[in-house]
């Protein structure tokens, strides 16, 4: 993982070896004009834009590689069977896991995390164990953890964050005893951009052989993952925050836990054999990929993670670290402004408040400037609980923005402070 030490010493040769102005030439949407306005796109954790080459690829697909997977001997089965394969491997290559069977392709970092509450949870999760989440989690690894605790008559504990937006580790270790079974940590906080030190937090749970999943929906589009370095057990996320198709992610499991696992869905392709008497289900990774996969979308992953690895997401996390340090400089400036996340380790998403504005009325007028943030909970209503505000404004960037576009959210901000007080 990169730590903000690493980013600023590789900030240097990161921001000058590459023409960042070249590489935004390569989204299309971004040279959108809103009511007349250039469009200043600052809602990256939410979704990111599609590059051309992805566009292309998901194109190339469509009309000369389209079929179903898996399935039939004609040309285009294979052709698009192998070329899903390679999604796969791409993406195990991507997270350094050890074999591609580890890859599960999923309809996104939700799926991902229902697959494991399902096939995990419900087989081994009993009553009285205990699972330990964060109060920087998104709502996608809490609901499915508490249906799962109120199912078997399990428990949900928390680890408290302070005033900064980091986890209390004292605290997180202090929850462990006996009764715990499973860890659900998000790597990356959305809502307030904090990077968690997961890998001590890994290892401690393993002390205690307990399994982690490990929530990267907002950290593998900025920090270098290595689930084998890592250790975690799970590790999960979508492509739409990194340049991809919307309706696909993905699930990282070691291949003994996956195969220890029961089904999440049941279907074609996720069986050896079926009669009525008994079904035996298929090997890793099909086991967990019931129906017609997301095919297309699935091998636009795989073109993301391409564009994504020639640029090098050292750099990108680099470039993307000045950005951070130039918008947290800009808005501190700004009497009124209060940002809401100010942890040592922070990828670069910025939430933030104004006194005596509410958050949709600063997304409508900076909406009306072209500008593009989100306001409210961000699915993370404990973080809005911890820090007493019904909701934040988040700006969040990725390497094809540029300072210009701070300074034009900054201009954006005072006008709505002019508009409203
Ligand atoms: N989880 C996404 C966000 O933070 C949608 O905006």
């Amino acid at each position: 993982m990169i730590n903000s030490a690493n980013r600023s010493s590789q900030s240097g040769t990161a921001t000058t070896d590459l023409d960042w102005e070249k590489i935004r030439n390569d989204f299309p949407i971004l040279k959108l004009k809103v009511d007349g306005k250039p469009l200043v796109y600052l809602d990256n954790a939410a979704s990111s834009q599609m590059p051309q080459p992805v566009i292309d690829r998901l194109v190339r697909y469509q009309t000369t590689e389209h079929a179903n997977v898996n399935r039939a001997v004609h040309y285009l089965s294979e052709v698009a069977t192998q070329e899903y394969h390679r999604a796969r491997c791409k993406l195990q290559q991507f997270i350094n896991a050890g074999e591609d069977r580890e890859i599960i392709f999923t309809s996104g970092t939700t799926d991902a995390i229902n697959l494991v509450m399902h096939g995990y949870g419900r087989k081994f999760i009993k009553a009285g164990d205990e699972i330990i989440l964060t109060t920087m989690e998104h709502h996608s690894n809490i609901v499915p953890w508490q249906m799962l605790a109120s199912e078997k008559g399990a428990k949900i504990r928390v680890v408290p964050i302070n005033d900064q937006g980091e986890l209390e580790f004292d605290e997180y270790e202090k929850l462990f005893n006996e009764h715990t079974k499973f860890v659900g940590l998000i790597h990356v906080s959305n809502a307030l951009g904090t990077i968690n030190p997961i890998k001590r937090m890994i290892d401690l749970a393993h002390r205690y052989s307990v399994p982690v999943l490990i929530d990267g929906a907002q950290a593998a589009p900025h920090l270098t993952i290595d689930v084998q370095a890592l250790d975690c057990d799970f590790y999960v996320f979508s492509a739409h925050k990194l340049c991809g198709p919307t309706g696909v992610g993905m699930l990282y499991g070691k291949a003994a836990l996956l195969e220890a696992m029961q089904p999440f869905k049941g279907g074609g392709d996720m069986i050896a054999s079926v009669t009525f008497e008994k079904t035996i289900y298929n090997t890793l990774p099909h086991k967990f990929e019931a129906g017609t996969p997301p095919i297309a979308a699935a091998i636009g992953f795989g073109a993301a993670i391409d564009y994504l690895t020639e640029i090098g997401i050292e750099r990108i996390a680099a470039y993307e670290t000045t950005l951070l340090e130039y918008a947290t400089m800009r808005l501190n400036e700004i009497s009124g402004v209060k940002i809401i996340g100010t942890a040592a380790e922070k990828t670069a998403a910025i939430s933030f408040t104004m006194d005596g504005i509410h958050p949709h009325d600063i997304g409508t007028i900076l909406n009306q400037d072209g500008i593009a943030v989100r306001t409210g909970h961000h699915c993370a209503q404990p973080v809005m609980q911890r820090f007493n505000v019904p909701a934040t404004s988040r700006a969040s960037f990725a390497f094809y923005n540029k300072k210009s576009e701070i300074d034009v959210l900054v201009a954006g901000i005072k006008t709505v402070q002019k508009v409203f007080l």
